[in-house]
């Protein structure tokens, strides 16, 4: 009776198993996007770079999508000085703490918006 119920316990254990553990969550996020987020990019220049979402107080706001409407130049060296440096004068300020990969995710993230 204690065999019997010795091996029962043991069988319940083993269809009990505990699961393995879940995989970590994907990153889903690519991270030149996550700066543009974490940054506050999006909240002036919206989450699609096209300036609706604008906040802009000078009456200002380059289309990411459109290169004609850039004013510091839509190349990647120009638009990495516009990061670093900002447009003094502007509610665009400088970025000058970032780490230079974060610059590079920036402006590739802003090129990537680029349509025409
Ligand atoms: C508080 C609002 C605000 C935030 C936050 C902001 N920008 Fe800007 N940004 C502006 C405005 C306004 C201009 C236009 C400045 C001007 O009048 O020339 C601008 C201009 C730019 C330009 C130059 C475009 C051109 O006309 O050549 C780039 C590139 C840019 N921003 C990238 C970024 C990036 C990347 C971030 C985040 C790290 C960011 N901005 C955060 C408001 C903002």
């Amino acid at each position: 009776m204690a065999l019997a119920f010795h091996c029962s316990k043991l069988d319940f254990e083993e269809t009990r198993e505990p699961p393995p553990p879940p995989p970590p969550p994907r990153v889903t996020v690519p991270f030149p996007e996550a700066m543009f987020e974490q940054n506050g990019c999006a909240s002036c220049h919206g989450k699609d770079g096209d300036g609706r979402a604008t906040l802009s107080s000078n009456g200002y706001m380059p289309n990411f999508q459109d290169k004609s409407t850039y004013r510091h130049g839509s190349s990647l060296p120009e638009i990495l000085n516009s990061i670093k440096k900002g447009v003094p004068g502007t509610q665009m300020r400088g970025y000058p703490h970032l780490q230079k990969e974060e610059w590079r995710a920036l402006a590739q993230h802003i090129l990537g918006f680029q349509k025409k």
